[in-house]
């Protein structure tokens, strides 16, 4: 295979979550190689073709229990809970290169190399939750990730504001807080798969925030009003919650008004 939509749909396809990341490192690796082809006469699938492995199982956040991350129980669910989060974000990051056609070559090769870094992400997630005894799978996840795909399937300016610069940006909020806290508690491993992501992480907003405004230019909007606009329309509940991380923020290409905005 050397195609890179021939691999979106081998991913999607595929129900096992090592044959998933082996598909993701080999479609980077045949990038790096220079042999990947990245146009296609074929029609887009819908996304609702997009398959999820059985397990783990899905529950509204509301259902979720809540974890401490003071006892090994809650620490084991944390990180299924990140498990999860890197799993849907390599999901995530083949979407966007799969759905959006016509983009500059910079664009797939961008959003193929978050994939693998997603896949790596998780699979450094997953080791560390070994060790703990716990399999991604063992316990259940959180539904939402996904609807935000789902709901800008046909909107790149959408899905670029909704994942990169809402979703992912998140994580550059809550993950050095994170970071201290396993940091007070002695947990060296954690606190080195964690900065290692966060460092990951804000590169990802940062490629975001980059699109963001190239799609913007491309079709006539004003960069920050539509950012307004598109939070206002697609995120239910209003706008996402702060504290936000200001300086990780404006390093992953957010503007001072953008997040004076989220704050008021
Ligand atoms: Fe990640
Ligand atoms: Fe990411």
């Amino acid at each position: 295979m050397k195609n890179l939509f021939e691999f979106a749909e081998a991913f999607f396809r595929q129900v096992d979550v090592e044959e998933k990341l082996a598909l993701t490192h080999r479609a980077w690796q045949t990038y790096i190689d220079g042999e990947l082809t990245i146009t296609s006469e074929r029609p887009v699938l819908p996304i609702d073709r997009v398959t999820f492995p059985d397990k783990p199982v899905l529950l509204a956040p509301r259902q979720m229990p809540r974890r401490k991350l003071t006892t090994p129980d809650g620490v084991a669910a944390f990180f299924h809970a990140i498990a999860h989060v890197e799993f849907v974000a390599i999901y995530l990051a083949w979407d966007i290169l799969y759905r959006f056609r016509a983009m500059p070559e910079q664009f797939y090769q961008d959003w193929l190399r978050v994939a693998d870094e997603e896949a790596q992400h998780f699979a450094l997630i997953r080791a560390h939750m070994l060790t703990m005894q716990i399999d991604y799978g063992d316990l259940p996840a959180h539904s939402g990730l996904w609807d935000h795909a789902k709901d800008t399937a046909d909107d790149l300016p959408g899905r670029l504001a909704m994942v990169p610069r809402c979703m992912e940006a998140r994580g550059l909020d809550v993950t050095p807080g994170l970071i201290e806290k396993f940091r007070a508690l002695g947990d060296d491993a954690s606190v080195a798969i964690l900065t290692r992501i966060l460092e990951d992480e804000v590169g990802h907003v940062e490629l975001g925030s980059y699109w963001f405004k190239f799609v913007c230019e491309q079709q006539g909007f004003e960069v920050e009003a539509k950012y307004r606009d598109l939070i206002d329309q697609y995120y239910i509940g209003g706008k996402p919650k702060g504290p936000f991380n200001r300086e990780l923020r404006k390093i992953a290409g957010f503007s001072d008004a953008e997040i004076d905005w989220l704050e008021c």
